[in-house]
């Protein structure tokens, strides 16, 4: 059964006690020329959703388009699918469409962020989709050009926007929050139990128009807790990390897709999600936790391969999370699961 016969293509709370993996650290130095990102978990992700979803003819959402390697993978397992790409970054999106323009209407890429995918799919006539992906957090272009913000290696203005048309940047949001909010960010989003030093010496530097670029900001903190590297990481790296994290919304922008993910898939249909960091893992694994919501394909996040591991670190922390939608008999709330309905 053929979801989409015709698709127009033309405040969280979070506990304490989080296992890091800090991509920076992992990463060695990279001058970046072009959109070069190493998709992780490549194949297995397009062959969860392929498996799973039920029909031969999918059309698939890749909420985290990036590079665009799970969509590519995704098309050319099969000339019948189809995907519409989300991604907020433009810089990803004509990356994507380069990469991928030999697959002509059978990928359409949409402007916007994937809590915004039921009102995006209605613009474009899609009532159900046969299966979701999201690939979360940054892309390695993103980490690596000094002019996003978001590393701690290279300079660049502390902007760390995934969309840099829209929204605060981290310079905006230190400047706006109070010491005490600041801290918080810097100590649920970091899990960084010296939060209130680092806040308040970036408070000061930003009083004292010394604080401009990224390296300035690596400085704060180093005034604030020194400059030795704990367990091999940068004294920075969780402060730039919940900065990003806070910026972005990361964490809500996740909690909004999986609750409006059952909104756009039809009955059965899978949904797979590869986090980094147990603050994303976790909401995955409690939305999928909730039984006449979802039925949990992998009992056990999934890993890449120690292969994978070795030529891309970056794989290294990635969780793979796979759970599909009840059929519509499956539903046990006495509800009847609507219907697919055709554009
Ligand atoms: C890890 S990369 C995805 C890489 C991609 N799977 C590939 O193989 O190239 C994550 C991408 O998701 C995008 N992104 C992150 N959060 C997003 C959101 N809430 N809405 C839309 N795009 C988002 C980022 O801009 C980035 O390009």
């Amino acid at each position: 059964m053929s979801t989409n016969l015709q698709l127009a293509l033309p405040g969280l709370v979070v506990e304490r006690e989080v296992e890091w993996v800090f991509s920076e650290d992992a990463a060695e130095e990279i001058m970046v020329e072009s959109f070069v990102h190493t998709t992780v978990m490549r194949d297995l992700v397009a062959q969860m959703l392929r498996e799973n979803a039920k029909t031969e003819s999918p059309l698939f959402v890749d909420a985290t388009l990036g590079g665009g390697g799970h969509t590519e993978a995704l098309l050319e397992s099969s000339d019948a699918v189809r995907v519409i790409g989300f991604d907020r970054d433009p810089a990803a999106r004509e990356a994507a469409a380069t990469r991928l323009a030999r697959f002509g209407d059978r990928l359409r890429i949409v402007a916007a962020p994937f809590s915004r995918l039921p009102e995006e799919l209605a613009a474009l006539g899609v009532a159900r989709v046969d299966g979701l992906c999201a690939d979360l957090g940054v892309s390695s272009p993103q980490l690596d050009d000094a002019g996003r913000g978001m590393s701690f290696r290279r300079e660049g203005p502390i902007d760390m926007r995934m969309d840099p048309t829209s929204g605060e940047t981290a310079l905006e949001l230190i400047d706006r929050l109070s010491d005490e909010e600041l801290a918080d960010v810097i100590f649920r989003l970091g899990d960084e139990r010296r939060s209130r030093r680092i806040a308040r010496s970036l408070k000061r530097a930003l009083q004292e128009n010394d604080l401009h670029t990224t390296l300035d900001l690596r400085r704060a903190i180093v005034r604030a807790v020194g400059p030795v590297r704990v367990g091999g990481v940068d004294p920075a790296t969780r402060t730039f990390q919940a900065l990003r994290i806070k910026v972005n919304a990361e964490l809500e922008e996740l909690e909004t897709l999986l609750a409006v993910a059952r909104d756009v898939l039809a009955p059965g249909a899978p949904c797979a999600i590869i986090s980094f960091h147990s603050l994303e893992d976790r909401l995955v694994k409690q939305a999928f936790r909730v039984r006449e919501q979802w039925n949990v394909v992998t009992k056990k996040p999934l890993g890449p391969s120690p292969e994978e591991e070795e030529a891309n670190p970056r794989a290294r922390s990635a969780k793979l999370r796979v759970a599909t939608l009840p059929m519509a008999a499956e539903v046990d709330d006495g509800e009847a699961a609507p219907e697919s309905e055709e554009p």
